[in-house]
């Protein structure tokens, strides 16, 4: 916390974005037969799980503490993150230097908080299963799926909005926009155009019908808060599906505190969703620098074949 001396003679406390709440407690259910195993934010894209690049991201915006909310069966992903004596003695021992630094690094990314989600109530629940940890301080929500890739020197989307956050001290989320077909699998933005790239928040609605919004503007799954969401979330009744959902206590917030909304040059995938998990395979795929080259002429060549069947 600083304080802002700028604003007349009153001392404004100012807050800095530095807690991050992770949801993933989800059963996996699109990914079955592989997530009965292991849980879905510990599939491979290329050779990390989903859930690192998330962390990843967090990191990138400055965030210190990591809130894992998780459901049974998910101690692999606190694993992932924790340190592996026999590994990495042997690796030592046998001279892979570059692999060992690189799990030392993955230990030492973030502090990493696990909570339970006793029961899966949906995701305004398990946001609110971080509150003990986060308190009063502002915290941004990455959900443990979606993978978010940004290209080099660009801002990735959690920084884009906890920055946002840090100069209006007010809820920002990620908005991108979506067709008519695609309306009711998001939560959707009622937004006022502010300037390119942000909008001022009216009210959201949770998996509405096309006809029920005029809006094309997408959740994709980022978010900073005030802590002012937990107090609605707390209130808040089961809505869309029966869930306790997030988009819900979000509109709330929206009717009674400013709310922004920023778009992002990210690519997003939603890796928890087949399709998605092979685009973010192959994009992340195509940046990495022992791969790029013949997974491209690969790409190519099979694109070549398709076409001539
Ligand atoms: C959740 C949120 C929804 C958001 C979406 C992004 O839905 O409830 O508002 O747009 O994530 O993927 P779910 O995909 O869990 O049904």
């Amino acid at each position: 916390m600083f304080l802002d001396l700028g604003s007349g003679n009153t001392r404004k406390p100012m807050h800095k974005v530095k807690k991050a709440i992770i949801p993933a407690a989800g059963l996996g259910t699109r990914f079955l037969p592989a997530t009965k195993t292991v849980p879905k934010e510990m599939l491979t894209i290329v050779d990390a799980p989903i859930i690192f690049y998330v962390v990843e991201e967090a990191i990138r915006a400055g965030i210190e503490d990591i809130v894992l909310i998780q459901g049974r069966g998910k101690t692999a992903i606190e694993d992932f993150f924790d340190t592996s004596y026999e590994l990495e003695d042997k690796l030592q021992k046998d001279g892979k230097i570059h692999l060992f630094e690189r799990l030392v690094k993955i230990r030492e990314m973030a502090n990493i908080i696990s909570v339970r989600q006793k029961q899966p109530l949906g995701l305004g629940h398990a946001v609110l299963c971080g509150e003990k940890v986060v308190g009063r301080d502002p915290f941004a929500v990455l959900l443990g799926d979606e993978i978010m890739v940004s290209r080099a020197g660009e801002p990735t989307t959690t920084e884009i909005l906890a920055s946002h956050f840090n100069s209006t001290q007010s809820s920002t989320v990620a908005v991108m926009q979506v067709s008519d077909q695609e309306v009711s699998k998001y939560g959707i933005a009622d937004v006022i155009p502010l300037k390119e790239s942000l909008f001022k928040v009216k009210g959201f609605i949770e998996k509405p019908k096309p006809h029920q919004t005029t809006s094309r503007w997408a959740l994709p799954g980022r978010y900073v808060f005030t802590s002012e969401i937990f107090s609605l979330l707390k209130s808040s009744t089961p809505g869309v599906l029966g869930e306790i959902q997030l988009t819900d206590s979000m509109n709330e917030l929206a009717k009674k505190a400013d709310f922004f909304a920023a778009t992002f040059s990210s690519e997003r995938h939603d890796a928890g969703d087949k399709f998605g998990y092979l685009k973010a395979n192959i994009e992340i795929g195509l940046r990495h620098p022992e791969l790029q080259v013949e997974l491209k002429n690969y790409l190519i060549q099979i694109a070549k074949k398709l076409e001539q069947q």
